[in-house]
């Protein structure tokens, strides 16, 4: 497995409790989170079924899923709630003078 940067470009736009859908990047995309000013980056697939995290909400630092409302924490992917009971993967996302970058494991 290796673990390949993808550039996000410039995220200081993403202010604090919001998410950006990146569809284009892994198997399901990614959606970045920025919680107390710092950006988580997961899966954009929900754990129990199909459905896209970034058309649910982001409470705090909970990632909630549209569909069944399963939620997810942004840091860990660790569910805190039913109906899933899988994490959902998160990917490391460094944000730095360039912009940000995450780095997906494939
Ligand atoms: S699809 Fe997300 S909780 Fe069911």
């Amino acid at each position: 497995m290796s673990e390949q940067p993808v550039h996000l470009g410039d995220l200081s736009d993403l202010g604090d409790g919001q998410m950006r859908a990146f569809h284009d990047i892994g198997e399901f995309g990614v959606v970045v989170c920025r919680v107390g000013g710092q950006l988580f980056a997961l899966d954009d697939n929900c754990s129990h079924r199909e459905a896209k995290l970034s058309e649910g909400r982001l409470r705090g630092g909970l990632l909630v899923c549209p569909l069944h409302g399963a939620q997810f924490d942004v840091a860990s992917g660790v569910p805190q709630g039913p109906p899933a009971i899988t994490p959902v993967a998160c990917h490391r996302i460094v944000e730095d003078a360039d912009g940000a970058a995450v780095h997906v494991v494939g």
